[in-house]
């Protein structure tokens, strides 16, 4: 296989002039290289989809079938966004995939991680191959390969999201970011008229909330974690600390402990609040987050998230943690 090498004349795009002059470029390539056949796109909703299904919009228009299949492990508002931003506002055609039942039924009683991450990847897979089998002429398969992914793969691997497709699903790839780092995709998604807070959202891994709800997933347990992930971001935006920590959220292990409320006695589980900076997340250091704010989020979550009735603040770097708890 041909090894992808980032040519050294290539400018590193800082700009909005140099983003759009990118966004040119690539959408000649593309309608070269597509023609007028059928691409497809997973489109999580991550920077790296979103700023390829965006670009792709413009150069391919309805050519380009986008589907978004949400598993249940979503935050909140996020299908939700994906929705709006790409079949609203930007009319592109795009396939929305409720698998949120299959989903949390395969992975019920699983309490292993490799294993709980193990069936959401097999499962994505096969939603994503149903999808594709159902639509007509496809014969691209666009993907949000990074340079990143081509350096840890030694200059050959595509992106790890999608792959494992059956031998006669075997499509071209239109990977049009892949010489790109990640804070270029993020300046061509803002030329591209993306939302600041999906070009500039925080990493999140690709299993989603399904590694924050430790344990068996519980339906119950899991929007405990999704509720109270919202407050925290909700509260650290208005406070100024989003884009300040590299990256924040909760977590709900499979534990249940004593609480009172309204004078009668709780059996109810603790919330993790994890905020960390790091700048490969190789380690990561405890971001120092005021302790009013913290009381306020700690009041918010105890008194609005159903099934919760203390929260608990993580201060351990990595190592000897790790930044995800799982
Ligand atoms: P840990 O927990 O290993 O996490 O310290 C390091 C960083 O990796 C993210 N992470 C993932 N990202 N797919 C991803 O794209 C995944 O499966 C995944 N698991 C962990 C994690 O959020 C942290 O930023």
């Amino acid at each position: 296989m041909e090894k992808i090498v980032r040519p050294e004349s290539m400018a590193r795009i800082t700009t909005p002039e140099l983003a759009n002059a990118f966004i040119e470029e690539q959408i000649k390539e593309v309608r070269e290289q597509v023609g007028d056949k059928k691409v497809l796109l997973a489109l999580s909703g991550g920077v790296d989809s979103s700023v390829v299904a965006a670009l792709l919009i413009k150069a391919i228009g309805k050519q380009l079938v986008c589907v978004h299949v949400n598993h249940g492990l979503l935050r909140k508002g996020e299908p939700e966004q994906v929705v709006k931003v790409f079949r609203d506002e930007m009319d592109a055609n795009l396939v929305y995939v409720d698998a949120v039942d299959r989903f949390l039924d395969k992975l019920a009683g699983v309490a292993a991680p490799e294993e709980k991450r193990k069936i959401i990847g097999a499962e994505f897979i096969r939603v994503f191959e149903e999808e594709a089998r159902k639509q007509e002429g496809i014969e691209f398969l666009a993907q949000g390969t990074i340079y990143p992914d081509i350096l840890e793969s030694d200059g050959v691997k595509a992106h790890h999201n999608v792959g494992g497709l059956p031998e006669d699903l075997q499509f071209g790839l239109v990977e049009p970011v892949k010489l790109l780092f990640k804070d270029e995709v993020r300046v061509v998604g803002e030329a591209l008229g993306l939302p600041h807070g999906m070009v500039y959202r925080q990493p999140f891994p690709g299993p989603g909330l399904g590694v924050r709800c430790l344990g068996a997933i519980t339906r119950d347990r899991l929007e405990a974690v999704r509720e109270s992930d919202a407050i925290l971001r909700e509260e650290f935006a208005k406070n100024g600390l989003e884009g300040k920590v590299w990256q924040y959220f909760t977590a709900i292990p499979d534990i249940k402990s004593v609480g009172v409320k309204d004078y009668k006695r709780t059996d109810a589980w603790p919330v993790i609040i994890r905020a960390v900076n790091t700048t490969d997340a190789m380690t990561a250091t405890i971001e120092e987050v005021p302790y009013e704010l913290l009381k306020h989020i700690t009041n918010r979550i105890t008194t609005e998230v159903e099934g919760v009735n203390r929260v608990l603040f993580d201060l351990t770097p990595k190592p000897s943690g790790t930044i995800e708890w799982e």
